[in-house]
């Protein structure tokens, strides 16, 4: 059974061939990042722009890697929602084309579901699990008990753990997306040099908050002349990158525990994140909780996820018509 799955809901433009829901024949992204890098973030009307011009080429690529044709596709699984809608509408436009054009069956997929499940893409992992998916639009915690059945433990309050990362690196002047940046330069950096706060959210409840550290770093920064912390730079990115990962791992470990599940699985951008991964096994560790964590290619968005989850749920009987639109504030 070969799937296509296709990913527009943000800045990448992302198309994979899937068989059996197991063997990943091509996986193509076309990242954004130097569109949207001089403004620090992402642009919608340059996303979806963008997504115009990418998605035939980028399925034409995945297509030809995979040595297949449209005509072979037993179904296209397409994000339809959470993202930004403009880009949602370019996917999921080429998907009702594909399938009207090849009478192939198609099927809408929520993107955070598709991030819950990415792990099954590597590795064999037995529900129930904790996930923390976080990226730069979300910071969500779910008891994933099987496919399709998704229990909400918490999410963030303010801003998503990825959109903290990004704009400390503006602030900065570091670049855009500034997971990755401040991840590397961190390793040069002193993570105990500076003490930023961490939230603590009350007691019992599994709710995350960057705000609060995104702002004691802006004022950290205009407190000080900037060739002094252009030299702590390094020491700057540590300090930060310990006060979230620490505000990511403890809600976590804690909800393993509280609900009695050995496993926690990672996914969103965030989750390739090098000290996070080191932090989370650490404190799980001592827990009895095992730590299973995606490929980073697997943990940004990609298409490989989509075609994964829209296999579960073809396989299951449910496929979409052509009334299915885009919904931008899509949950689980
Ligand atoms: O899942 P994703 O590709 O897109 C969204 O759905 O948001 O996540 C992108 C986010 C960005 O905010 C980026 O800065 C962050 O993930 N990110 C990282 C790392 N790699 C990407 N954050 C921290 N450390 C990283 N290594
Ligand atoms: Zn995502």
């Amino acid at each position: 059974m070969l799937l296509l799955g296709i990913e527009t809901s943000c800045d990448d433009t992302a198309v994979a061939v899937l068989r059996d829901g197991r063997s990943l024949l091509a996986n193509v992204v076309s990242s954004q990042d130097q569109v949207h890098g001089p403004y620090g973030g992402v642009v919608p009307e340059l996303a979806s722009r963008q997504h115009i011009q990418n998605i035939l080429p980028i399925i034409d690529a995945a297509l030809r890697q995979a040595g297949i044709a449209v005509k072979d596709l037993a179904g296209i699984a397409v994000t339809y929602g959470p993202g930004l809608v403009g880009s949602l509408l370019v996917g999921l436009s080429m998907a009702k084309a594909l399938a009207f054009r090849g009478r192939i069956p198609y099927i809408g997929v929520t993107h955070l579901e598709a991030h819950l499940l990415a792990i099954h893409l590597e590795q064999e992992v037995p529900f129930p699990y904790i996930a923390l998916l976080a990226s730069g639009g979300h910071t969500l915690l779910y008891c994933v008990k099987e496919v399709g059945a998704y229990a909400h433990l918490g999410s963030t309050r303010d801003d998503a753990a990825g959109e903290a990362y990004d704009k400390v690196a503006k602030m900065m002047g570091l670049g855009y997306p500034g997971g990755r940046i401040i991840d590397s330069l961190a390793k040069n950096g002193d993570r105990e040099a500076i003490r930023f706060p961490r939230a603590h959210i009350k007691k019992g409840s599994y709710e995350f908050s960057f705000s609060g550290v995104k702002t004691a770093v802006w004022q950290y920064l205009k407190s000080q002349q900037k060739d002094r912390w252009e030299n702590r730079k390094a020491d700057i990115a540590a300090s930060f990158q310990e006060a979230v990962v620490d505000m990511l791992v403890t809600p976590t470990v804690k909800a393993a525990t509280a609900h009695a599940v050995s496993r926690i699985v990672l996914a969103g951008g965030v989750a390739a994140n090098s000290r996070l991964r080191e932090k989370i096994v650490e404190k799980a560790d001592a827990e009895g909780v095992k730590v299973y964590f995606p490929a980073p290619k697997f943990c940004t968005d990609n298409g490989a996820m989509i075609a994964l989850a829209g296999y579960y749920w073809l396989q299951r009987g449910r496929q979409d018509d052509f009334r299915l639109n885009a919904h931008p504030d899509l949950t689980l």
